[in-house]
């Protein structure tokens, strides 16, 4: 059985959603190790929920970027991780780590890319952005990681979350949310039968 490696920054309810999936069966995949740049991020009270080991880890503890991204990767070899996920994780990844788990690191975009990615373009100000565009309908993308923002292969991308006159930054990212739990569990899934060998 596969086990995840999670780079969360926030609440973790990607990381709720996926871990409940492997827990009743639906992805044949165990947690491994969480790891957060907040010491206070809600998504360690999900790693306790899961009795998954969560560990705070920031680029500031470290002199360099070097030995940064060497405890991100050993943490995750210790932890015996196959594939990571990055779940609303809002720092830069270490180029070293992406390329070192180079196929084995997702992460989900709350919008259809290639349309509103990019550097600086996360949280609410991809929502606005589609807001602005006029974009009728909008979604959610999980692609591989690699070193360009929000370009490497999409693995899975789900629309159908349509864009109404009333919505608001706020409103349209609630819908999202709710399209990234099912699309996460889902392209997970997919790695797992695409690119595992198990
Ligand atoms: C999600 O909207 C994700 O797409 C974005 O950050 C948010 C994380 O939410 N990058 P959560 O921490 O998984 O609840």
């Amino acid at each position: 059985m596969i086990q995840l490696g999670f780079m969360a920054s926030g609440r973790g309810s990607n990381v709720h959603a996926i871990l409940s999936e492997c827990l009743d069966g639906t992805i044949d995949a165990r947690g491994g190790v969480i790891i957060s740049n907040h010491a206070d991020a809600g998504v360690h009270l999900v790693a306790d929920d899961f009795d998954v080991p969560s560990v705070h880890i920031a680029r500031d503890q470290f002199s360099t970027g070097d030995a940064f991204a060497a405890k991100l990767h050993s943490t995750f070899v210790e932890n015996n991780v196959d594939l990571i996920l990055l779940a609303g994780y809002m720092r830069k990844v270490p180029p070293m780590l992406i390329r070192a788990w180079q196929g084995k690191m997702l992460n989900i975009h709350p919008a259809l890319l290639p349309k509103h990615g990019g550097k600086g373009m996360y949280g609410l100000k991809v929502h606005e952005a589609v807001l602005n565009c006029g974009d009728s309908e909008t979604g959610v993308t999980i692609h591989f990681v690699d070193e360009e923002y929000d370009r490497g292969p999409i693995l899975f991308q789900h629309g159908g979350v349509m864009v109404e006159k009333s919505d608001t930054p706020e409103t349209l990212a609630e819908k999202v949310l709710k399209v990234e739990h099912l699309a996460y569990t889902k392209a997970v899934s997919r790695w797992i039968e695409r690119y595992s060998g198990k």
